[in-house]
């Protein structure tokens, strides 16, 4: 019998592990998806990188993902979300749904902060293309955004650093800049960033609502499939975690931002 395209994978990719965050987000809402996990190890950080090679790397990753038939893919990286998205959606037409980190995060605000100012923190990528400031203004509720690049950050997470007391100070020298005074919310643009959100809530004692992207993606997820009919009935489904560069490193590095056991695989896409 030809399986019904409902059990076929859902794609995530990022630059490397951050995006399993969501991952872990989508895994927990929507626990009997297939997931291919693909982290571009090979090419970290996006965050520096040109707006044209990140939507090169992205279009072949996402070349793996439709060979693996997945019916819907989730751009687990804000800065290949905020370089690529419109040339992913294009490039995989019908083959597949196509999610980006962003396009839900403005839903939340539209819906919650009407009239308020919101703080962002990303990369560099993600800050200087402007595209939260452009859809948020497209979305005319009178939300202001004030931006600042913060690019230490997911190396310093990443080397795992998150629980040291050194990226408080870091946290607390980039958060105190004039670029994001008097905010009412915080966008943690990055998919590394969730792992620092209590220090980052501590800064600001209670005072600033801290926007964690991974669960309001995973309900888009959802929300996605169910609406196309392909939500997984069945349980116990196969995930399977690709990186472009292995190192031991990158697999003791998973458990902060997976907490199940994640065995990643070399998958050689640019040899
Ligand atoms: N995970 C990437 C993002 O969400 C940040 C890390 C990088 O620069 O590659 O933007």
């Amino acid at each position: 019998m030809k399986p019904s395209p409902s059990t076929y994978p859902i794609g995530i990719f990022d630059s490397g592990i951050g995006g399993l965050t969501v991952a872990h987000a989508v895994t927990q809402l929507l626990p009997n998806e297939h997931i291919v996990y693909f982290g571009d190890t090979a090419h970290l950080p996006y965050g520096d990188k040109s707006t044209a090679a990140i939507q090169a790397y992205s279009i072949k990753i996402c070349d793996l993902f439709l060979k693996q038939s997945c019916k819907l893919i989730l751009m687990a990286c804000h800065s290949a979300s905020a370089a690529a998205y419109e040339l992913v959606k294009e490039y995989v037409g019908n083959a597949a749904h196509v999610i980006n980190v962003i396009d839900p995060v403005v839903h939340h605000l539209r819906e919650n902060y009407a009239d308020k100012c919101i703080g962002l923190i990303g990369t560099r990528q993600t800050v200087n293309s402007n595209i939260y400031k452009k859809k948020i203004d497209a979305v005319g509720n009178g939300m202001e955004l004030k931006s600042l690049a913060t690019p230490l950050l997911a190396t310093l997470i990443e080397e795992g650093f998150s629980q040291k007391k050194v990226i408080k100070e870091i946290i607390a020298d980039y958060l105190k800049h004039a670029e994001l005074a008097d905010i009412d919310a915080l966008i943690l643009g990055c998919t590394h960033y969730p792992l620092v959100k209590t220090q980052i809530a501590e800064y600001y004692t209670q005072k600033v609502d801290i926007i964690d992207p991974s669960e309001i993606v995973a309900i888009a997820v959802k929300g996605c499939l169910d609406y196309h009919n392909l939500l997984n009935k069945h349980p116990n489904p196969i995930k399977k975690f690709y990186v472009s560069d292995y190192t031991a490193s990158f697999e003791a590095s998973t458990r902060l931002f997976f907490t199940e056991n994640v065995h990643l695989e070399h998958y050689p896409l640019w040899d």
